[in-house]
């Protein structure tokens, strides 16, 4: 992991610490948190153009997953998606203090593969749970070996459904994060997450009617109950 990064403008170091999810971790939480806030925050565009060769694919056919690009670099480039939401929502946890050490060795395997630690302020949904909040984030620069940039949405979209990786498919990985964003509050959706999910539940749905004509005629109709106790008899 490299050095950490930190930003102008963060609320001041509190002594708690808080990691901040806006990808797998908003529904696969790091162990020991004793709060969950979801939130989100703001100068980032979320964009799956990071390559994934260790959770959603393997180094010779890496899968795609979520990074953070800055929203002011990602404006000087040619996204076919061309708006984002000002909003990158997610979801915040604060750590045990006695498990801080062993949580952070655990996320650095986890995370590992690209990504580097930056700290960035957090804003919670609810205005019960306070002010901004500095969090650690996990962002996959576009200096990084596995970046991959803009890329065409169907050709993304056919990728991800095709990619598999040690932590399963790719495809489970871009539907829980669509599913997990729509839970986070009405004002959560991310658009390029969710043409993306449409696009491989397309393509899910195209081989599904495939494999149904493709399929011996046995299998087409199964019989009546009436027809089953006939053949027992
Ligand atoms: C996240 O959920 O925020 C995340 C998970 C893995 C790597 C980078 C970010």
């Amino acid at each position: 992991m490299s050095t950490s990064q930190v930003q102008n403008g963060l609320p001041p170091d509190n002594g708690e610490f808080w990691l901040f999810g806006y990808g797998s971790l908003i529904w696969k939480p790091p162990p020991h948190f004793d709060r969950r806030i979801p939130g989100f925050v703001t100068g980032y565009v979320r964009r799956f153009w990071q390559a994934s060769q260790d959770h959603r694919g393997t180094p010779t056919n890496p899968g795609r997953v979520v990074t953070l690009l800055e929203r002011s670099y990602w404006e000087t480039l040619t996204d076919h998606h061309d708006t984002a939401p000002d909003r990158v929502w997610g979801t915040a946890y604060r750590i045990r203090a006695d498990k801080v050490d062993e949580v952070k060795e655990y996320l650095d395997i986890r995370e590992i593969n690209g990504y580097t630690i930056h700290y960035t302020p957090f804003h919670p949904a609810a205005a019960a749970d306070g002010g901004p909040i500095r969090t650690l984030v996990y962002i996959g620069t576009p200096d990084n070996d596995q970046f991959v940039g803009p890329q065409d949405v169907q050709a993304l979209a056919e990728h991800i459904y095709r990619s598999h990786g040690p932590s399963g498919p790719n495809i489970d990985y871009l539907l829980s994060l669509h599913d997990a964003l729509e839970g986070l509050s009405p004002e959560s959706g991310d658009e390029h997450v969710t043409d993306l999910a449409q696009r491989v539940r397309l393509l899910a749905s195209r081989t599904a009617k495939t494999l149904a004509n493709d399929a011996p005629h046995e299998f087409k109709q199964a019989k009546s109950v009436e027809e089953q106790e006939e053949t027992e008899k």
